[in-house]
């Protein structure tokens, strides 16, 4: 199989398999993901195999819906990509990058990093602020049944990786604890850039519900 048929196949692969997930991880978070990673990577020099792929795989088996279970996403991108002939280097690669993508690995020290999975994180992130980061989040916070906000909740800010991943705090907090903090850890030109943007859209965004919330805002 040529390059653009295992991309094909990978693509069909993925929306198959995440056809009833949730709204913030399902195949139009992998389809965003997948097309930041194509825009940012013109500007980079990348292994555009692996870039794809991994963009494609990322959240293939996300732990946080299998009980944990971290390995179990690496896994089953490589059973995948075993069943279509992709080369064992390739298969290495991409499950690197599903490994140590997420958030809650920047908590722990860097073991792998390689310029594809500093693109594909970075696409991974844009999703995650501005309109659509926003969205996701409320659509997250919803399916955990989060409340939007509380005032006497205040933000953790030094959240170790077990409070991140067990917190059961309002919505809003999660900008304070993860959002507003990705547009500093962005990794490429483009990346930092577009977060730029997005970072301060959610800033006009929270200025807007505290005005809203206290019925503030000027008529
Ligand atoms: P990572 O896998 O990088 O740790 P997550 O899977 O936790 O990232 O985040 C994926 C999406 O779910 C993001 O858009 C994120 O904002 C949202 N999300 C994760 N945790 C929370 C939370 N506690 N409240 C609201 N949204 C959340
Ligand atoms: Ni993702």
């Amino acid at each position: 199989m040529d390059k653009n048929e295992l991309i094909g196949k990978t693509a069909d692969f993925v929306r198959n398999t995440l056809k009833d997930a949730e709204g913030g991880h399902d195949w139009w978070h992998i389809y965003r993901v997948w097309n930041n990673a194509n825009l940012i990577a013109k500007t980079e020099q990348a292994d555009m195999l692996v870039v794809e792929l991994a963009a494609l795989l990322h959240d293939i088996a996300d732990s946080k819906f299998h009980g944990g279970d971290e390995e179990i996403g690496p896994q089953t991108a490589s059973t995948f990509l075993k069943s279509i002939n992709v080369d064992d280097i390739t298969i290495h690669h991409v499950q690197q990058i599903i490994r140590y993508l997420s958030f809650k690995s920047s908590f722990d020290e860097v073991i792998f990093t390689s310029k594809e999975l500093q693109i594909v994180q970075d696409a991974d992130r844009l999703d995650a602020i501005g309109a659509i980061g926003i969205a996701r989040a409320f659509s997250y916070g919803g399916f955990k049944g989060r409340e939007f906000y509380d005032p006497a909740i205040k933000p953790n800010l030094s959240m170790t990786k077990a409070e991140y991943k067990n917190t059961t705090a309002p919505t809003i907090n999660h900008f304070y604890e993860k959002l507003l903090q990705l547009k500093d850890k962005m990794n490429t030109t483009t990346g930092k850039k577009l977060a730029k943007q997005r970072h301060s859209f959610m800033e006009s965004y929270l200025e807007q519900f505290y005005a809203e919330w206290e019925a503030s805002v000027s008529v």
